[in-house]
Formats: structure tokens, C-alpha cells, sequence
């Protein structure tokens, strides 16, 4: 099994990263040969100002890191250090209709919000196309809000396999030069939700940031939007934004626990607050250690790139011929 995945470095990671994708692919490098990238092209689009792009990609290979990706395990890289992922973006590009880039959630979304649109915006799709069928990965292991994105990558790698290769047979999925990926959603942490109930996002002010300090951290975790039940009243674990982040940390006895507590009364928000502050330090602080330890070793880091690089390229620039031989350009 080739897995394969990327996080575009646009801030700080949150626990919603971390629980939706980054846990996933520190549980399947040791069961799969992985693929994980800094998708830094991807943020060329919200990102301008190169100091900034260049040390966030630089911060988030440190994250990567520090969550236990293991570079002895899986090939971890930048995206913009495998230029044949922008030629094959060209190629792709070619046989990709307008009209599925127009149906594009995140297109649509900037259009309806009157947004200035560049062609990266409205091409994203076709370059993380490419970003996966570079490698002929077999999952790819992200979260619910990405579906569409990989539902595009296989319409566009059948449009390819169907106009290049006459033995391409689109039930069997076999025959052609690119491989359809699956996309692979873990169920249960699918949508994390953010301190003020919606989905927890960077662009959206609601993150759990757990490589913050101490006292951001909890000023956070304190700020979780709740109901005014008051404290000796009983109250509902299911739609509390406390409780929703807080059994991600806990076991099936332990939820069924809080869930008593919850029910019972006599127990405030504050209390379940502080319970979750615990687990998150408990979790995230040897990964903080780790960080810090990183962070004073870049000749380290930059190392590990550079070696997942020369991976990394070995397998595209493969699949970049196989490619280019099948529709012309070689
Ligand atoms: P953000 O929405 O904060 O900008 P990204 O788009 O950079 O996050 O997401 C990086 C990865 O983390 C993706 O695989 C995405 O699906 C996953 N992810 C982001 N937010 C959440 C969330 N709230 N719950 C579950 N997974 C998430
Ligand atoms: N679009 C993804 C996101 O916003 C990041 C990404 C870019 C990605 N290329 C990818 C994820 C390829 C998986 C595979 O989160």
C-alpha cells in the first residue's frame, strides 16, 4: 500500500489537523510506504510574501516532525523541490474541463464572496491532481472537506487514461497510466469543531493550537463556547463543543465516565475545561518537547528534506515519463 498526503503551510497546525489527517498518517507509516509533502505551491495563492511562505513550510515540516512522522518510515518533502509536479499540473491541465473546475467548492465559494480569483485559485484542483498522481498512490488519507478535491482527481486521471490509452477500461480501472486514487476519511474524527462550535479552521479564529504556549493555550481552551445551564443542572454531553473536543482524547470508558458526569449535575463547563486542558497537555507535550529540540537543529531538518526530496523525485520523475511518453511530449 502507497499512501500519500500534504498539508499546505499556511499557520499553525490545530488539534483538527492533527485528529482529522496528521494522526492518520503517523498510525499508516507503519503499515505503508508514505508519501508526505508541504504543499507550499498550493499556498502561493495566500501567501505573498515569500520570507513568510518560506518559513511557514519550513515551520511545518518541523510539525510534521514533532507529531511522530518518521523520515526513516516515509519519504517527507517539499512540494516545489519536485518541479516535475508543475509539468504534470500542464498535462493534466489539458484534459480537464472548464466545467468541473467551475463546479469547484472552494472556486465557488470565492465567487460568491465577490473574491478576486486567480488562475491558481480555479487550477487548484488540477495541480493537486498532479501532487497525487505523481506518486500512484493507492489512499490518500485526508479529511471530509477534501472530497471533492479527490473526487477531480480521479475524473481528471479517467480523462487522461481514457484519451491516451487505448487499453484503459474505466469500470476495471486498470489499463490506463495513472492509477486512481481512494480517498481515506476516518469517520469519527471527520469534522473536528473549533471553540465556537463550527468547524475548527485556521481561517475561521477557532483553533486549538497545540504548540502555542501554556498560557495562550489555555486561554483557548477557556474561551470554548457553551450554554448557560447552570452548574448543579444536569446537561447534554451531545451538544456540548467541550465534550465534542474532549472525547477525542478519551477511550470508550472513559467517554461513557465524562458522560455521566455530564448528566448527573453539580459539575460546571469550567471543570470539563480544565479536564481537556489536561489531555492536551498530556498528548501534545513530548510532541512540544520534540518541537523545541528541532527547532534548534536546522541543518537537521533541512536534511531530512533534502534526502525526501531525491525520494521523492525518483518516483515522479517515473511516472512524469510514463506520462509524457503516452500523450507526446517526449
Ligand atoms: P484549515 O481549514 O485550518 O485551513 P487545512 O485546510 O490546512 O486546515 O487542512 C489540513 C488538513 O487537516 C486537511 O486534510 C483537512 O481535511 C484536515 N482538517 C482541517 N480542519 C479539520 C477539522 N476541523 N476537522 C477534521 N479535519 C480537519
Ligand atoms: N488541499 C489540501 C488541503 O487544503 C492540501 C493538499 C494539497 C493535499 N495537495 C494534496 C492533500 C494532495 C492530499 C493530497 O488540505
Amino acid at each position: 500500500m502507497r499512501i500519500l498526503s500534504g498539508v499546505k503551510p499556511t499557520g499553525r497546525p490545530h488539534i483538527g489537523n492533527y485528529f482529522g489527517a496528521i494522526q492518520q498518517f503517523v498510525d499508516l507509516q507503519n503499515r505503508s510506504e508514505g508519501y508526505y509533502f508541504i504543499a507550499d505551491l498550493h499556498a502561493l495563492d495566500g501567501i505573498r510574501d515569500a520570507e513568510r511562505l518560506h518559513q511557514l513550510s519550513y515551520d511545518v515540516t518541523l510539525d510534521y516532525l514533532a507529531f511522530g512522522l518518521d523520515p526513516e518510515k516515509a519519504t517527507i518533502f517539499k512540494q516545489s523541490d519536485v518541479p516535475e509536479v508543475s509539468e504534470l499540473q500542464w498535462i493534466l491541465g489539458s484534459v480537464t474541463p472548464m466545467g468541473l473546475l467551475q463546479r469547484g467548492h472552494a472556486y465557488k465559494d470565492a465567487q460568491a464572496k465577490d473574491k478576486q480569483i486567480d488562475f491558481g485559485l480555479f487550477a487548484y484542483p488540477v495541480l493537486m491532481a498532479a501532487d497525487i498522481l505523481l506518486y500512484r498512490p493507492d489512499g490518500v488519507p485526508v479529511g471530509k472537506d477534501q472530497t471533492q478535491h479527490i473526487e477531480f482527481t480521479r475524473d481528471i486521471a479517467t480523462k487522461f487514461n481514457q484519451t491516451y490509452c487505448p487499453d484503459f477500461d474505466p469500470q476495471t480501472e486498470e489499463g490506463g497510466v495513472l492509477k486512481l486514487p481512494e480517498g481515506v476519511f476516518l469517520e469519527e474524527t471527520a469534522v473536528v469543531p473549533g471553540i465556537d462550535g463550527q468547524k475548527m479552521s485556521k481561517s475561521y479564529g477557532n483553533a486549538i493550537e497545540p504548540f502555542v504556549e501554556d498560557k495562550p493555550l489555555k486561554k483557548t481552551i477557556m474561551k470554548i463556547v457553551t450554554d448557560s445551564t447552570p452548574l448543579e443542572d444536569p446537561k447534554d454531553p451531545d451538544t456540548c463543543n467541550v465534550y465534542a473536543l474532549l472525547k477525542l482524547f478519551l477511550d470508550e470508558n472513559e467517554q461513557a465516565d465524562v458522560r455521566e458526569q455530564y448528566r448527573a449535575g453539580g459539575v460546571g463547563y469550567g471543570h470539563f475545561k480544565t479536564l481537556l486542558l489536561d489531555h492536551v497537555h498530556t498528548l501534545f507535550d513530548p510532541m512540544r518537547e520534540r518541537r523545541r529540540q528541532l527547532e534548534n537543529d536546522p541543518h537537521e531538518v533541512e536534511k531530512i528534506l533534502a534526502r525526501g526530496a531525491e525520494q521523492a523525485r525518483a518516483t515522479a520523475s517515473e511516472v512524469l515519463g510514463d506520462v509524457k511518453r503516452a500523450c507526446g511530449v517526449y
